[in-house]
């Protein structure tokens, strides 16, 4: 699919959001600078107006490695693992803990090979013009269906 814009890349992102529930994996998979933070803050921002809270700031965990968000009772771990390259650091991060519990949101996983239940892969390409974007969506479980429906 192509996203066409920031609006529509918005536009995509509020479809998922409503089939966001805790026990959920995304995965975020591309080139450096091509939209996955950009994703993530437009699906929380989402997420936040639907609950009728304020929005905040979204930023990259480039550093951080993870930023959390609650909403409500929603409970959002956002992980960037570019600078990660050996498993023990995943398990020092708690990636795999309370899964049932919380959504967890993966710029870089490369590292992650474990089989996981409902799990939605992105995966976001440079097109020629500056703010277009190939989009190609990979469900697995609940979100098998979801590229149909966006
Ligand atoms: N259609 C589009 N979809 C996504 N991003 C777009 C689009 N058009 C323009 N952009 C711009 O591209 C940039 C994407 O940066 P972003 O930080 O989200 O990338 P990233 O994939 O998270 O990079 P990194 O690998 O460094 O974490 C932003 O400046 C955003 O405004
Ligand atoms: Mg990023």
């Amino acid at each position: 699919m192509i996203v066409k814009s920031l609006d529509h890349l918005n536009i995509i992102s509020k479809k998922i959001s409503k089939k966001l529930e805790n026990g959920d994996w995304i995965f975020l998979i591309g080139e450096i600078g091509v939209g996955k933070t950009t994703f993530t803050r437009y699906l929380i921002n989402n997420l936040q107006n639907q609950k009728g809270l304020k929005e905040t700031e979204v930023l990259s965990p480039t550093f951080n490695l993870l930023y959390e968000y609650e909403i409500e009772d929603l409970k959002i771990m956002h992980y960037d693992l570019y600078r990660i390259k050996k498993n023990d650091d995943l398990n020092n991060l708690g990636i795999f803990s309370d899964n049932s519990k919380v959504i967890k949101i993966i710029e870089w996983p490369d590292l992650i090979q474990t089989p996981l239940k409902d799990k939605l892969e992105i995966y976001l390409e440079y097109k020629e013009n500056e703010n277009e974007r190939n989009m190609i969506l990979k469900g697995l479980g609940k979100w098998e269906s979801i590229k149909y429906e966006v």
